[in-house]
């Protein structure tokens, strides 16, 4: 969807621009062909690999004046390094890249064997899948797999990992994904091991409570005209963006029967895409993984 990103975010071809899921740079390098060379480009991402390789990536571009590891969560403190404070557009996309993927070393895959680890940032001393499926209580890994995973056998599930792990601890992804298909039946295990893996991922990763903090941070980083746009992945994303969304677009939130405004409440967005955008089946045949995005896109209104 990188076409319909850089249609949506780019209304000064000269402006300031800011990535906040930067990855190897692929939507930084597609914005930059559109831009002019006065034009400033800035990057973040929580993983430190990613950003080294986007930073190669990107050598050849002029405009591009930062990129820096770091939690979008602290995009705020962030900016202070940055010769831009406010910006025309941002730009999240959510989840993970193929590249962490498909890296066995990184846990985030069910079709791969490799340590459960799932950190985006592998340098500081964060818990990983492992740290939490080892050491949490059945009822808390039930929650996790029911709150993130949306996983209806979240109780079942919980009490195999807990059985599983007192005869030994959970290490791998395929140890994991054992457990995983040894109760669920084979129709339905792929999407129950997708459920699972998303579920720790997002536990260990914090990956909710990043998004919530990183969304009133990001309007305010906007210029009056800028845009913010949002990929998300899966629902429980999406639903917090389209909410937030929804709150930031309306104006007083008066009761109805109040004779007249007292909360003086003023719109600070105004949503561009009435309708979520999702990929055309030509980019969902090439890229699979795309298949559950949805694009939401707002612009910020006049303070
Ligand atoms: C779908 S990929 C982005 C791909 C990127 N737009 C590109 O064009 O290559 C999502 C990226 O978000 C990063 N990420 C996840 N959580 C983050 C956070 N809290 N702060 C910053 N980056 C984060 C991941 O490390 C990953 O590189």
């Amino acid at each position: 969807m990188a076409g319909e990103v850089v249609k949506l975010l780019l209304t000064d071809s000269n402006g300031a621009y800011l990535d906040l899921t930067a990855g190897l740079g692929g939507h930084l390098r597609a914005l930059a062909a559109d831009l002019g060379l006065s034009a400033r480009l800035y990057g973040i991402d929580k993983d430190g690999q990613a950003v080294g390789r986007a930073r190669k990536n990107l050598e050849a571009i002029g405009q591009l004046k930062g990129l820096r590891k770091a939690s979008y969560a602290d995009v705020d403190v962030v900016v202070e390094q940055f010769e831009d404070r406010q910006f025309d557009g941002l730009l999240l996309d959510l989840g993970l890249s193929s590249d962490q993927l498909d890296d066995p070393a990184r846990g985030f895959s069910f079709r791969r064997d490799g340590p459960l680890d799932m950190r985006f940032d592998t340098d500081t001393v964060g818990r990983t899948a492992a740290d939490l499926i080892n050491a949490l209580d059945e009822k808390d890994i039930a929650e996790i797999l029911r709150l993130f995973g949306e996983e209806r056998g979240a109780a079942r599930l919980a009490r195999a990992i807990v059985r599983e792990r007192q005869k030994e601890m959970i290490l791998t992804t395929a140890q994991l994904a054992r457990i995983v298909t040894g109760i669920v039946p084979p129709p339905h295990q792929t999407k129950s091991l997708a459920r699972v893996f998303q579920a720790f991922r997002i536990a260990v990763n914090r990956e909710l409570d990043e998004l919530q903090a990183v969304l009133p941070r990001a309007v305010a980083l906007l210029k009056a005209g800028g845009r913010l746009v949002v990929i998300t992945y899966h629902s429980l994303e999406d639903r917090l963006v389209k909410r937030f969304f929804q709150e930031e677009a309306r104006g007083c939130i008066c009761p109805p029967g109040f004779p007249q405004c007292v909360c003086h409440r003023r719109p600070r967005l105004k949503i561009i895409t009435r309708r979520i955008l999702r990929p055309t089946p030509e980019e969902i045949k090439s890229n699979p993984r795309a298949r559950s995005a949805k694009l939401r896109a707002v612009e910020r209104l006049p303070l």
